[in-house]
């Protein structure tokens, strides 16, 4: 029996299946390539010995997707795969509720046909909204600010219903705070397309010399510096809370969201100095406007991970910073 990996390819799903063959768990990883390239698939054989069986579809395609399950002894699926840029999202929402929403709903169905009722979603703090204060705790309620965060939201009330309607599903939605990090090999991280987004590859970027300088949005937040604070985690840790959450599939019912983090929080100026003393590299810095959506503070409160996974995060700051440069410095351009 195999794991399905949706979106596998990608930066969370390649560290996930480095974790699943650790410990001997088989895969199949489907992916259409829309942000990754199968070098991560021969890194992974790298790092393991092993390499994954690679599907090439899209999970919106309904006909591929039954293929794979009439070809494949599938036990249970790690759904990773969908659309991440929220800026992207506001400009091309019908692409994200597309492949997000829809294309969850697809794969959902197949599963359904082929009596696979195990799922692990890639959910996101980003549900837990704008107006609850941090620690974030699971049963605060929930709200979105873009259409990222909105087709999260509607993916967890699909799976939430969906569990209710039939007792034989079970499913663990992980809200992820904010993963940052690389295997210690240095042979599979982050590689985003285009100027990144997100702090940790706009500012390794910028330490290996690709970018100039690094924007910080904001420096009058109510926090330590006047800069935002996130929860950040390192990706091998959330991904062995995936190993995790697979197996406790086979005692939970019902659909149960889970948050992953630290339950720390780190400012940006606290990961400047800190990726400046790991690096040894200069980070110059502009104080820029606040950037619109943006809240001051998100962090986790951690513990139902540890009472229904038995996971906790392991590695610190020095690790994800460390292990996030090593990947930069040995891969300055990525995959290519
Ligand atoms: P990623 O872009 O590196 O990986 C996603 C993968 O899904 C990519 O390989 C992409 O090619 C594939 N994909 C996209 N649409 C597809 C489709 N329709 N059919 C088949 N494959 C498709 O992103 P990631 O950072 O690894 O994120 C994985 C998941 O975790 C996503 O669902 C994301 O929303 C969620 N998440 C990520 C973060 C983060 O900061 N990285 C935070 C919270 C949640
Ligand atoms: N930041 C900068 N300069 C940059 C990029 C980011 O100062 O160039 C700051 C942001 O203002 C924020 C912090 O760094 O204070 C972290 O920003 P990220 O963009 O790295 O992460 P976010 O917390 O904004 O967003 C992330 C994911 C989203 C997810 C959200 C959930 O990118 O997909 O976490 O909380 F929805």
């Amino acid at each position: 029996m195999s794991l399905l990996i949706t979106g596998g390819s990608g930066y969370i799903g390649s560290h996930t299946v480095v974790e699943l063959f650790t410990v001997g768990q088989d895969v199949v990883v489907v992916d259409n390539l829309a942000n990754s390239s199968t070098k991560s698939l021969e890194r992974i054989e790298q790092i393991t010995g092993k390499k994954p069986i690679f599907i090439e579809a899209d999970i919106c395609d309904k006909a591929a997707m039954e293929n794979l399950f009439t070809s494949h002894d599938i036990s249970a699926v790690i759904h990773f795969a969908g659309l991440k840029a929220v800026g992207e999202s506001t400009q091309q929402p019908l692409s994200y509720y597309h492949n997000n929403v829809a294309g969850t709903v697809t794969l959902l169905e197949v599963m359904a046909k082929f009596n696979v009722k195990k799922l692990v979603f890639s959910s996101s703090a980003t549900v837990y909204g704008d107006k609850n204060e941090s620690p974030l705790v699971e049963t605060m309620p929930t709200s979105a600010t873009n259409p990222y965060g909105q087709t999260k939201l509607m993916v967890e009330s699909i799976l939430f219903d969906l569990a209710k309607s039939d007792p034989q599903w079970s499913i663990i939605s992980l809200r992820y705070f904010n993963p940052i990090g690389a295997h210690k090999s240095g042979l599979i991280g982050e590689n985003p397309n285009g100027i990144p987004n997100n702090l940790l590859p706009f500012v390794s970027q910028v330490a290996v010399g690709r970018l100039a300088a690094l924007n910080v949005f904001g420096d009058d937040y109510d926090t330590v510096d006047g800069t935002g604070v996130r929860d950040y985690i390192h990706v091998v840790d959330l991904a062995k809370a995936h190993v995790q959450a697979v197996n406790a599939l086979a005692d939970l019912s019902g659909c149960t969201a889970i948050n992953i983090g630290t339950g720390n929080g780190t400012s940006v100026l606290q990961i400047v100095d800190k990726f400046k003393e790991v690096s040894g590299a200069d980070i110059p810095f502009n104080i820029r406007e606040r950037r619109p959506g943006d809240i001051a503070t998100v962090f986790a409160e951690a513990k139902l991970a540890q009472q229904l996974l038995g996971w906790q995060a392991e590695l610190g700051l020095d690790e994800m910073i460390s292990d996030t440069w090593r990947w930069q410095s040995n891969n300055p351009n990525g995959f290519e």
